[in-house]
């Protein structure tokens, strides 16, 4: 048994990387330490084979854990875990410490600073079992589930309860809880892409961020990208009414998403990248969705904001900007030259991430989720992640799937009008919710104009 000593004062990370630590290894034991006064307390009292040590704690800091280790004459390894690198930090500069865990991407060097404890301590990584442990009341953070989940029945024996994309919400939560069931269980080979999920969305859901950017900024961004789309909206035949609503429910939609400071920034850097793909294609989806929706019946302008937030967050969690042009698992296959691995992985699970990024952002409108986890559905059935059939795709998401799919032929050619696109388009789009909007949207911009 090794025994690890963790300090963390955000009580979700420190849940989340005990359970990465202990799901590397079953002779791994963490003791969680909230703040520095607990720490120390365990410190005195026990001896430790590895101590992992945020800098700012609430009553002390790592470097000082770090001067009392190297006092005692235990010398027990120290790795940091920060925001700050090791020669920002008195205590740590010129020092040698076992590690350095930099926030907020910490899971990869976790990783690989067990592979060298291991080795070191003559662990074997092989015959790991085959299932690892989650704790239950965190599932709730990532909604929708990143991956499938299973209970353990006996030793050998796991059932899976919910597949991946599935919700996991607070009925189910109360289920386990009045089972006693503190830990489900997620395939080791899916392990990193729960952990992975799980820390993103806490690491972006905490509140003080150091360069928040105001809303202001991205207001005026995107009246300047709008203003630059006149031209765009009068060549695609959206009407002029609907060019009017699409600027305030722009507006609107920022200052919704602005309301949570890590996610302004992630907004703004993409914004920012105006000649990007990426950010031409959010402003216009925006402007489209707020167009297509305007058409139906049941139009409200909740409505629309719910779709125009989804415009400039479905891409958002993609990590290279050209992933935003890709549109299915074939079309990514065929440009997997011009992709790392890394970058691959975050493409096909972009639905899933950003659904449970909205999930994770307090008083954001509620469907946004849904929107995300299915705008890469498709009416036959061919789409991902879950080759949902039109009847299964809800109306907001499928304004929103027309809508992109118009916006990516638009970008590709730039003569292709609505119009257009929804004649070329009819055969697809006659199912399901697709149907309807199809009919409705071609009332008012085929049948009008003829
Ligand atoms: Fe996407
Ligand atoms: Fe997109």
């Amino acid at each position: 048994m090794k025994k690890i000593l963790i300090i963390e004062d955000e009580e979700d990370l420190l849940e989340v990387m005990q359970t990465a630590v202990e799901s590397l290894h079953p002779e791994y034991k963490v003791t969680p330490c909230l703040n520095y006064l607990t720490a120390l307390n365990a410190l005195t009292n026990q001896t430790f084979d590895l101590v992992i040590s945020d800098q700012n704690l609430p009553d002390g800091t790592g470097g000082k854990i770090f001067q009392i280790l190297q006092e005692s004459n235990k010398k027990t390894p120290f790795v940091l875990c920060s925001t700050a690198t090791p020669n920002e930090i008195p205590e740590l500069k010129d020092q040698e410490i076992y590690g350095y865990l930099p926030k907020p991407m910490i899971l990869k060097p976790l990783k690989e600073l067990f592979q060298k404890f291991n080795k070191e301590h003559n662990f074997s990584e092989d015959n790991l079992p085959d299932y690892a442990q989650v704790k239950t009341k965190l599932l709730i953070k990532t909604q929708p589930i990143p991956c499938d989940l299973f209970i353990r029945l006996s030793e050998k024996k796991y059932v899976k309860i919910l597949n991946k994309g599935d919700i996991f919400d607070s009925q189910d939560l109360e289920k386990y809880e009045i089972k006693k069931m503190p830990h489900l269980y997620v395939l080791r080979g899916d392990l990193d892409t729960y952990l992975d999920c799980t820390i993103k969305t806490i690491l972006l859901a905490l509140k003080d961020t150091t360069n928040a950017t105001d809303v202001e900024k991205e207001l005026k961004n995107i009246q300047l990208s709008f203003h630059a789309l006149q031209e765009t909206f009068n060549k695609i035949g959206i009407t002029p009414a609907a060019k009017e609503l699409a600027k305030t429910v722009a507006d609107k939609s920022i200052q919704v998403v602005s309301q949570n400071k890590n996610l302004s920034l992630l907004l703004s850097k993409m914004l920012k990248s105006e000649e990007e793909y990426s950010a031409r294609h959010s402003i216009l989806l925006s402007a489209v969705t707020t167009a297509f929706a305007s058409a139906m019946p049941w139009f409200s302008e909740t409505i629309a904001i719910k779709l125009s937030v989804s415009s400039f967050l479905h891409d958002i969690t993609l990590t290279n900007n050209d992933l935003a042009a890709i549109d299915s698992t074939n079309e990514l296959q065929k440009n997997s030259s011009k992709f790392s691995e890394k970058e691959m992985d975050s493409f096909l699970s972009h639905t899933v991430d950003s659904a449970s990024l909205a999930r994770s952002i307090e008083n954001l409108p509620p469907d946004i989720d849904n929107i995300l986890l299915q705008h890469h559905e498709k009416p036959d059935g061919s789409g991902f992640p879950n080759q949902l059939l039109a009847q299964r795709v809800s109306p907001l998401s499928a304004i929103f799937i027309m809508a992109h799919h118009y916006v990516r032929m638009f970008i590709a050619n730039n003569e292709l009008t609505i119009e257009h696109f929804l004649t070329l388009e009819k055969e697809t789009y006659a199912k399901g919710s697709f149907l309807s909007i199809h009919k409705e949207l071609s009332s008012v911009y085929i049948e009008q104009n003829t």
